[in-house]
């Protein structure tokens, strides 16, 4: 394990020195947009009156659809994703227009004055009556494995019920911004929060009818992007863009929370049917799922997404026999998108409840039931999908935590508590996880790195990576000083630049670090073997001989320090910069088929959770929990450690508090912190144990790491099963609670009030 060094931009983050999109100066004569936004879910635009609008103050501009000169379509992956809707409106806060003044506030003054006149449709919001209609975004996605007809054919204990999981609103700390400043010759420089530099130039290019060659797009870091910039952030690129090509003067286009959380899409939400067969060990023996994929209005990324959750509904569980779909319902909401995970909580979720309730129904701890399913070392080993899972470690992994944790003892102790305590109830939960990781096409599996030594020894390392506060440029700085023998103080990772590195992929998946990582371990090591070649001649040695370490370089009995050497170099015309690539070995994947081997590894976990349910008032509290998470051999203990807690609580919250409300008319009611409850400190454990599991990565990944950034936040499972075990103690553990997620006060008081009927007093 490396040492843990701060995040590169912590003490920035502290002083509020850090420079977000909208910290960088403005050049004079910037302009300002602001969006209006669809008041209605499903209508014809019948007229716009303009009038009031163009009257206000400070009002330069305004752009329509037909202000666009190139495709009027952001869509990352098929073109249903206006930029600006010309005639129909398909959700409340679908962007109609966009007002440029010469300040922010004088456009959102601006916008206000504007009056549309609707011909409403009918629109859709329920997930199952998107089905019924046939209302899809694509055509849905099967998964089979075996036969599970003949299994319930034959199979006395069987069980079919429904249940869903809400979507998830990302709430960066930073909103979404996008700052286009013109540039000679037609051309365009784009400063702007995203996950994906690459998508959005060539989204900026297409609605501008550029070329990609003329776009740059420059990104220094995210204050949050969780999935939320992967593809989304190409709305406001492409405005900020087309207003800055039209007028020829800097446009800048950076949302009000309410805006952003009203325009951009979340996480997708789930409405799961299940029928599962088991044995009397709680052993699944066919799985038959149907989900219900909330899309929202258009495809976004809910393809991959889908693939995802498909492929993760297996969680560490071998399941032999399966029949899997996904159902992309297309309703009049905002179009769902990536989230942290991407479709494997979802899919990971549905077996989890699933496996609770076999627990319930056969009286066998749940602890016991999920070892049960899990997948062998060496047999049982096979996904639905067809990959062998050859680096199991959810045995051990599982088993430690077990004793860390004094789970059997706690669960001892809360069934005690429970019968003298009468409001107040606990329940305990362990869940596992496993993640694949790589991206689920094969071809986004690739990173280039740009590595600069200056003479004096200093290093500048540009990645295709992005920077959103998961510390990848920490760690890609590490690598690098690492492979050179420096201390990191002597490397600094740039923002992220499309003429720098090119034709990058998202930094998303959690890949970043792995592609990235290796990318400038190539570019660092091309650079090393040169001044290996120059010193073994120079000095006469063996290259062996030479090393690179502590600020030095050894050649035999003789130290020089680094910077001497670069010097040396540099004045025998030694080339000290070089690019570096790589690509992820192995995968294979028939996205027809939905087979292959499409994960280099997966990243294992679990998580202990006790909780506490007030079951008069509904409301929960979190006592304790304990997680161990396998980070491989990780590269910066204290980062990592800081995305497991983080996706923890994230996760948690995503399970529990985080409800998105619409109301009859579909407008989103939750579109502000005062109405959606993220978890705040207060919402952390008094008791939180954070532990890496000792694993190095058995796949040669950089420093045999493992991916961190999205795994754990499915460690957030337990305290919703905790949450349950505590109501089903009212029922004294025989009814399994009608609980869907998130559990509000609501849905616990709701659940509590069934279980209730069916106590024994
Ligand atoms: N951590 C912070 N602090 N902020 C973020 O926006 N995004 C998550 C995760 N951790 C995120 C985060 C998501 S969705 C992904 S895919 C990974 O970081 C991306 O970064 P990585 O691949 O470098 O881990
Ligand atoms: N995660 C995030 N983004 C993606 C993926 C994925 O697995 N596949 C395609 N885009
Ligand atoms: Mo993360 S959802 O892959 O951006």
């Amino acid at each position: 394990m490396m040492k843990s060094i701060a995040h590169e931009s912590a003490h920035l983050h502290v002083t509020g020195e850090a420079t977000f999109a909208d910290d960088i100066p403005q050049l004079a004569g910037t302009l300002f947009i602001a969006l209006f936004i669809s008041e209605k879910a499903h209508a014809k635009i019948e007229a716009i009156d303009f009038s009031a609008v163009e009257a206000s103050a400070g009002v330069v501009s305004i752009i329509t659809a037909y202000d666009i000169v190139g495709a009027n379509d952001c869509g990352p992956i098929i073109q249903d994703d206006p930029i600006l809707s010309a005639d129909e409106v398909n959700y409340i806060g679908q962007p109609i227009f966009a007002v440029v003044a010469d300040s922010y506030l004088n456009a959102r003054k601006a916008v206000k004055k504007a009056h549309v006149t609707y011909h409403e449709l009918e629109a859709v919001f329920d997930l199952d009556e998107a089905d019924k209609r046939q209302s899809y975004v694509l055509p849905p996605m099967l998964l089979k494995k075996g036969n599970t007809q003949q299994v319930f054919n034959e199979s006395d204990l069987q069980l079919e019920g429904r249940f869903k999981v809400g979507g998830q609103e990302h709430f960066y700390l930073e909103g979404q911004v996008a700052y286009a400043v013109p540039q000679e010759d037609g051309c365009l420089h784009l400063w702007c929060s995203t996950q994906h530099p690459t998508e959005m130039q060539h989204l900026v290019a297409r609605c501008c009818g550029l070329d990609a060659g003329q776009v740059v797009v420059e990104m220094r870091r995210m204050g949050g992007g969780f999935g939320g910039k992967e593809s989304q952030s190409a709305l406001f690129c492409c405005l900020a863009s087309i207003a800055a090509q039209k007028l020829n003067r800097p446009v800048k286009c950076r949302l009000d929370r309410d805006d952003d959380m009203l325009i951009t899409g979340k996480r997708h939400h789930f409405n799961y049917d299940y029928r599962v067969a088991f044995n009397d060990t709680g052993k699944i023996k066919a799985l038959q799922l149907k989900m219900l994929l909330g899309c929202g209005y258009s495809a976004d990324l809910s393809g991959p997404v889908a693939t995802r959750a498909l492929c993760h509904v297996d969680n560490a569980y071998s399941l032999q026999q399966v029949d899997l779909s996904a159902i992309f319902c297309k309703t009049n909401t905002q179009s769902n998108t990536a989230f942290r995970g991407f479709g494997g909580p979802q899919g990971a979720f549905a077996t989890e409840f699933i496996i609770d309730n076999i627990a319930r129904l056969t009286g066998i701890d749940a602890l016991d039931v999920r070892k049960n399913n899990f997948y062998g070392k060496t047999e049982n080993n096979v996904t639905p999908y067809g990959q062998i899972v050859d680096d199991n470690v959810i045995h051990e992994l599982v088993d430690e935590l077990e004793i860390s944790s004094d789970y059997r003892a706690r669960r001892e102790a809360i069934r005690i508590f429970n019968q003298t305590s009468t409001v107040i109830k606990k329940g305990l939960a362990l869940t596992p996880v496993k993640f694949g990781i790589s991206f689920n096409v094969v071809h986004f599996n690739q990173a280039g790195a740009l590595i600069h030594i200056y003479t004096d020894g200093s290093v500048r390392v540009n990645h295709g990576g992005t920077e959103m506060g998961q510390g990848l440029h920490t760690k890609v700085a590490q690598i690098v000083a690492n492979e050179l023998g420096i201390s990191t103080n002597f490397v600094r990772a740039t923002a992220t630049d499309t003429s720098k590195v090119a034709n990058t992929s998202a930094t998303a998946a959690s890949t970043g670090s792995d592609l990235n990582g290796k990318a400038a371990q190539d570019a660092a090591r091309q650079i090393k073997n040169r001044l290996i070649d120059f010193l073994a001649e120079k000095y006469a040695v063996e290259k062996t001989a030479i090393i690179f370490i502590n600020d030095e370089v050894r050649i035999n009995q003789q130290t020089l320090a680094f910077r001497d050497v670069i010097q040396q170099a540099y004045e025998s015309r030694i080339q000290l910069w070089s690019d570096g690539f790589y690509k992820t070995p192995g995968l294979h994947w028939d996205k027809d088929k939905l087979s292959g081997s499409p994960f280099y590894y997966y990243a294992y976990g679990a998580s202990v959770s006790e909780v506490a349910i007030d079951t008069l008032t509904g409301e929960f509290r979190l006592l304790r929990a304990d997680l161990l998470h396998d980070a491989g051999n990780s590269i910066n203990y204290g980062i990592d450690i800081g995305q497991i807690e983080g996706a923890f609580i994230q996760g948690m919250g995503w399970l529990t508090t985080e409800q998105l409300v619409w109301n009859d008319e579909g407008r989103l009611m939750t579109h502000a912190p005062s109405t959606y409850k993220i978890p705040a400190v207060s919402d952390c454990p008094p008791v939180l144990n954070v532990k890496l599991f000792e694993n190095k990565n058995v796949k040669d990944t950089v420093m045999r790491s493992k991916a961190v950034g999205e795994p754990p936040l499915l460690l957030g499972f337990s305290v919703f099963f905790a949450i349950r075990d505590a109501i089903s103690s009212v029922s004294n553990y025989k009814i399994n609670p009608p609980l869907n997620a998130p559990a509000t006060a609501e849905e616990i008081l709701n659940a509590v009030d069934y279980c209730n009927g069916f106590s024994d007093d």
